[in-house]
């Protein structure tokens, strides 16, 4: 029966953003700034079964290449994630994010107080770390622990 049929078509030249904690490929589009206004083409899947997590999000997107702090920011919300490049509608490259141990310019400090948060120019400075299966970053000029990462995301 084609209605029953699931069709995802393929992407000819872009990336797959795969193995991403189920629920947090929203964020991952947030990262990447795709929204309404986005002529790609994107597909995305959620809560889709998985050995390895028992559950992950899939996000694929036509004409995507990655930018490093993308790719920071992604590693922070999503360890584990696999960065497929696809050319011709194959893999051309697979790699694994990395947790960075330092990033600069992509968390904003929480505490209002903080010197990174004051009228200066100064670019936010963090150090991360993952403790228990959980990212935690570190601000370097007040040692602020942030530990929902997401929501500091600049
Ligand atoms: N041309 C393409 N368009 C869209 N998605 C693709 C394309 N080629 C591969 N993928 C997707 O990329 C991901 C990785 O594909 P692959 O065939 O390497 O699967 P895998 O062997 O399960 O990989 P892994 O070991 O990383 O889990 C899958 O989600 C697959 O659907
Ligand atoms: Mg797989
Ligand atoms: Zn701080």
């Amino acid at each position: 029966m084609k209605e029953r049929e699931l069709v995802v078509s393929k992407i000819r030249e872009g990336t797959v953003i795969d193995h991403i904690p189920a629920g947090k490929a929203f964020l991952v589009l947030k990262i990447l700034r795709i929204d309404e206004k986005t002529k790609e083409t994107v597909s995305m899947a959620l809560n889709v079964p998985s050995k390895k997590m028992g559950k992950k999000d899939i996000v694929k997107v036509e004409g995507l290449f990655i930018k490093e702090d993308e790719l920071n920011k992604i590693a922070l919300i999503a360890p584990n994630a696999t960065i497929n490049m696809i050319k011709d509608y194959e893999i051309e490259k697979k790699f694994k994010v990395k947790l960075p141990e330092i990033v600069q310019g992509i968390l904003r400090c929480p505490n209002k107080m903080c010197i990174s948060n004051t009228k200066e120019p100064i670019t936010s400075i963090f150090y991360i770390k993952a403790e228990n299966g959980d990212v935690i970053a570190k601000c370097h000029y007040c040692g602020k622990k942030i530990k929902k990462i997401a929501e500091f995301l600049i």
